[in-house]
């Protein structure tokens, strides 16, 4: 019997991925950048057991049993197994694996980034695999590519049709820039009406401004976004990264049917964020929103204490769904 338990990171964007070109293979339509987070506050942990015992393998999600013939799963485990050293003796043994999240799943707080990033990160400790991983992680779920590396990601779209070079890459280490913080509003923590998956798939199907952004934004955004990661330009990067979101929930409406993430709250919170970098002159606190009403706060250390005393007057803690808490990136200078 074989026994490995991981735990893998949250990461949150700051150029949005949205839109695939291939729904299998799990391609984007652009290139996307992300902060990973430190695994103190927000982590997904899976377990593996490997064992002859096992009559079949089985995966459990937060305590609920899950389908294992899913096409995302099967396509990890395959991609996976095809690494493995073919004379392994526990190869053939069945799996069970067992996943939770300590945040709201399925709320637009990338917990299907963490969740495979953590079962492809653990599968590939079962099985005794080196080397990048992400690609493999990406066929579960395409932002989870960016969590198996800490610090600031770019996932690269890639050309190739059968996505050998769609993967994750480090733009800089965790070290980098350690005075960088990230606040999670937790607005409402309850599970999404549309998934980012059936969501992108129309704004595919149907919006032009997404076209417009794939082809004439995205790719000088990207390149704007790391000069300013690896020039520490806090400024630049607060606005490209509060454009960015704001574009891609303009994609959301350009959707036909539209998709709404954003509520009344996300939207006060938007306003009182520029009303706040007015009132001190300088850029001081960036947001950003995934497919759901919760908001990312990225600021500088120095910045966190009169920001949430801020958001607390504004918005008494009762007034949002959950309290909210905070994740830094790593390293936490606690
Ligand atoms: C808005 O990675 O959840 O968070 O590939 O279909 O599983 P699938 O979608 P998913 O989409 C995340 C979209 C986003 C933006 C981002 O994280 O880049």
């Amino acid at each position: 019997m074989k026994i490995v338990t991981a735990v893998a990171p949250v990461n949150i964007a700051v150029i949005k991925y949205w839109g695939k070109r291939d729904e299998t293979l799990i391609l984007p339509i652009n290139d996307s950048i992300s902060a990973t987070l430190s695994l103190e506050h927000m982590c997904a942990k899976t377990s593996i057991v490997c064992s002859p015992d096992l009559t079949e393998t089985k995966f459990w999600l937060n305590g609920e049993l899950q389908p294992t013939d899913s096409k995302r799963f099967q396509n990890c485990l395959r991609e996976i197994k095809k690494l493995v050293n073919p004379n392994l003796e526990y190869l053939s043994w069945n799996l069970s694996i067992c996943s939770e999240n300590n945040f709201p799943t399925a709320a637009g707080l990338a917990s299907s980034a963490a969740g495979y990033a953590c079962l492809v990160y653990a599968l590939a400790k079962i099985y005794e695999i080196n080397g990048n991983i992400s690609s493999i992680a990406r066929m579960g779920s395409g932002s989870a590519c960016r969590s198996i590396f800490g610090g600031w990601v770019r996932w690269q779209m890639g050309n190739t049709t059968d996505g050998s070079d769609s993967l994750a890459v480090q733009i800089a280490p965790e070290t980098h820039w350690p005075e960088m913080r990230v606040l999670v509003l937790v607005v409402n923590d309850k599970t999404k009406t549309y998934s980012s998956t059936s969501g992108m798939k129309t704004s595919v199907e149907t919006s032009t401004l997404l076209k417009h952004r794939a082809a004439n934004i995205v790719p000088q955004r990207t390149k704007e976004m790391i000069t300013a990661i690896k020039n520490k330009d806090y400024k630049t990067f607060a606005k490209l990264t509060m454009q960015d979101s704001n574009q891609f929930h303009a994609v959301c409406l350009d959707t036909y049917p539209p998709c709404f993430y954003l509520n009344d709250t996300s939207r006060a919170i938007i306003e009182l964020i520029h009303f706040y970098n007015q009132n001190k002159g300088e850029t001081k606190v960036a947001y950003t929103f995934d497919a759901g009403p919760n908001a990312c706060l990225y600021l500088l250390e120095k910045d966190v204490a009169e920001v949430i005393a801020m958001i607390n007057y504004v918005f008494p803690p009762t007034s949002l769904k959950s309290d909210y808490f905070k994740g830094d990136t790593v390293p936490s200078k606690k």
